[in-house]
């Protein structure tokens, strides 16, 4: 796939990852409402931002994206998990997700917990069970640890409780604190998928350094837009609730800095990206296309 046209190449990897992940969960045996329940979320119309990633980074380095199937559709099972824990009464307490009726709603507290459960489980046998000619066993043991810890308590889990602790400390965080937030929640998954397509691609020691630089700062302005989004988005466009962040008191980004300062942390984090990108020395046409997408989008 040539570089170039974002849009196309969106609609091509959610082609690929859509088909996968339905026939991986429906071959699983497994009870029939926790399989719908995981197929309602993973089919619910996700951006598929983490896959298009893998497979952008494996275009950077002129592979074939096949390569890395198996890591772009482990990585939006724990990023539809993460979604679903996030949404329950306990946590952000949301309604809605991509468009629809939050996974609760639908099956309730019990379910939608297990459904995430199941994912987070799941991902790690798809991605151990994907075979490709030029994986290696060392690839998928790479792989493995660089998911379990973007996921984990280093990664995700662990930000996601200090995005609470800092909601429950009822008083404004410092830039620092909230930058460590957001690049553990949101930063260390995008991160993942980056490493994965540049590990799967057998990218030099110097040039995984750089993209991590890359997906650090990339993370960092999606969740800025993210958090720009709860307040100046549509829901409609958005698929989930705006002004879920200030009521619940949150810190972010514009309730910090303001909502101009904001924004100029955002271009600011897209600048140091495609610099960090450009000295990878890679061919991130794609990649690049990928900032502006993020610092523009609306969904
Ligand atoms: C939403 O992620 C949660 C954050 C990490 C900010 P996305 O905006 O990528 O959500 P989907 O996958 O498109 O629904
Ligand atoms: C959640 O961040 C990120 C994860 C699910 C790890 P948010 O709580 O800001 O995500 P949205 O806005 O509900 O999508
Ligand atoms: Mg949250
Ligand atoms: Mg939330
Ligand atoms: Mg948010």
């Amino acid at each position: 796939m040539a570089g170039g046209q974002l849009s196309e190449y969106i609609t091509f990897t959610k082609d690929k990852v859509e088909v996968k992940l339905q026939e991986f969960v429906s071959n699983l045996s497994a009870p029939a409402i926790l399989k719908e329940s995981m197929l309602y979320s993973l089919t619910a119309g996700g951006k598929r931002l983490r896959p298009v990633l893998v497979f952008a980074t494996l275009n950077a380095f002129g592979k074939k994206e096949d390569l890395g199937l198996g890591a772009a559709c482990a990585v939006e099972m724990i990023h539809t998990y993460s979604l679903i824990h996030d949404d329950l009464p306990s946590m952000d307490n949301d309604d809605l997700r991509r468009g629809k009726p939050t996974n609760h709603k639908v099956y309730g507290e019990a379910i939608a917990i297990l459904a995430g459960d199941a994912l987070l489980t799941n991902s790690f046998q798809l991605l151990t069970d994907f075979e490709h000619e030029d994986i290696t066993p060392h690839m998928k043991i790479q792989l493995l640890t660089e998911l379990v810890k973007a996921s984990g308590t280093e990664g995700m889990i662990g930000g996601q409780v200090a995005d609470m602790q800092g909601e429950q400390k009822h008083q404004q965080l410092t830039l620092k604190e909230l930058e460590n937030i957001h690049l553990h929640k949101t930063g260390k998954l995008l991160g993942f998928c980056v490493k994965a397509g540049a590990i799967l691609a057998n990218a030099s020691n110097w040039q995984l350094t750089l993209l991590d630089e890359f997906s650090k700062h990339l993370g960092l302005a999606f969740q800025i837009q993210d958090d720009i989004l709860d307040i100046e988005g549509s829901e409609e466009a958005l698929g989930k609730p705006i002004g879920s962040d200030t009521e619940n008191d949150k810190t972010t980004y514009p309730s910090l800095l303001g909502m101009k300062a904001a924004k100029e942390k955002l271009a600011y984090h897209i600048e140091q990206a495609l610099e960090s990108l450009h000295k990878a020395n890679v061919q991130g046409g794609l990649l690049e296309e990928i900032c502006l997408y993020v610092a523009k989008r609306d969904r």
